[in-house]
């Protein structure tokens, strides 16, 4: 497994996960790994050679977050590891961990598509205009939903949405539509579609009704921080990048600047994707160990700032190693 830290609060919130990680099974086999703009700054590469090579070796990947360039000529490591690993689907389960967490009660899963969409980068300008190839490809619509379709039945859950705009995007979102009907035909899951403003509004209004949601790339992008937020905030989300070979785990938040270094970073949607990695990895036992350590926590009152609480990143980690099981 290689980790990266990555910038701002990725490394604090990694470092965090790999404290807890490392108190359930000190024989973790583990190797540090730079990515992002500190990497840029003393390495010259947001994604050296070298971590490259250690990911293509790898089984898995934890990762923080990374500070965003906005020099289009540097290419998103993030985005391109994604494609280079065709990394084809996000996962991202987002449930309320408390009940005095957040503003609803939601328990769902995004499956978001992870290659294309609007994230081609492909941008050319024409005139006055910058023209974006929006990609939407049969095939990788038809292996996202089925991905999706398959965890929905082997997590026991009831009902599967299909997140699009195709009363607009009638072609591309048309045609995603038309693949999710197709494979979710005799799947045995209630089916249902939604148009994805609509989703929007019906996160807050009817979060009851919301069970899991396959969507498109960005689409599923912003409907994950907002379900996130309706729940008690984006640091405490989870993610997973999987793809046939290999699977990065994330939290969905970023690298937030604004609290780096302040012991204010709440590690919680790191620590949850630690716990997916390893189920991922064949470990569900230590998942389901550090995920019941955090819910424990939580119902318990301990919290970080952005959570209502007062604990200090370092100290939440403490209380969450506190309520490991004994082995
Ligand atoms: P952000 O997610 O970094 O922060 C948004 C807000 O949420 C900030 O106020 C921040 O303090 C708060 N927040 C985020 N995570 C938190 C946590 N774990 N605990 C407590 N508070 C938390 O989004 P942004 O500010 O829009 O982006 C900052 C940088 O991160 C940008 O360069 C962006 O491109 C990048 N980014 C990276 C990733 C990634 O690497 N996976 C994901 C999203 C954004
Ligand atoms: C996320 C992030 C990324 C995305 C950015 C940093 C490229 O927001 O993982 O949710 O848009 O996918
Ligand atoms: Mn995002």
């Amino acid at each position: 497994m290689v980790v990266i830290g990555g910038d701002g609060i990725g490394p604090e919130v990694i470092s965090s996960t790999m404290r807890v990680m490392e108190a359930l099974s000190p024989d973790l086999d583990s190797s540090y790994a730079d990515m992002g703009q500190g990497s840029y700054e003393t390495n010259g590469a947001y994604l050296p050679a070298e971590t490259l090579r250690m990911l293509e070796e790898a089984d898995a990947c934890l990762f923080g977050a990374i500070t965003s360039s906005n020099d289009p000529a540097l290419e998103s490591p993030l985005l391109f590891l994604r494609s280079h690993f065709d990394l084809y689907v996000n996962v991202r389960p987002v449930r309320r961990l408390a009940p005095d967490l957040g503003l609803v009660d939601l328990d769902l899963i995004i499956f978001r598509e992870n290659t294309e969409g609007m994230y081609t980068r492909e941008e050319r300008r024409e005139g006055d205009s910058i023209i974006l190839e929006r990609r939407v490809t049969e095939g990788v619509c038809r292996r996202l939903v089925r991905f999706a379709r398959d965890q929905c039945l082997k997590e026991g859950r009831g009902k599967l949405t299909c997140v699009h705009k195709a009363n607009v995007l009638r072609n591309s979102d048309g045609m995603f539509r038309r693949v999710f009907m197709e494979e979710m035909k005799d799947s045995g899951l209630d089916v249902a579609e939604m148009l994805v403003d609509a989703t929007a509004a019906a996160l807050i209004s009817r979060p009851e009704e919301m069970d899991c949601l396959v969507t498109l790339n960005l689409y599923g992008d912003i409907l994950s921080d907002e379900a996130a937020a309706l729940v008690g905030g984006i640091g405490l989300a989870p993610s997973a990048n999987i793809g046939d070979h290999m699977a990065i785990f994330e939290p969905i938040h970023g690298s937030a600047p604004d609290i780096q270094g302040k012991d204010l970073a709440n590690p919680v949607g790191a620590l949850l994707s630690g716990s997916m990695m390893l189920r991922y990895l064949g470990k569900p036992e230590e998942a389901s160990a550090i995920e019941g350590a955090v819910r424990l926590t939580l119902l318990e009152g301990e919290r970080t700032r952005d959570a209502g609480g007062s604990c200090g990143t370092h100290a939440f980690t403490d209380q969450v190693i506190a309520r490991l099981p004994r082995t």
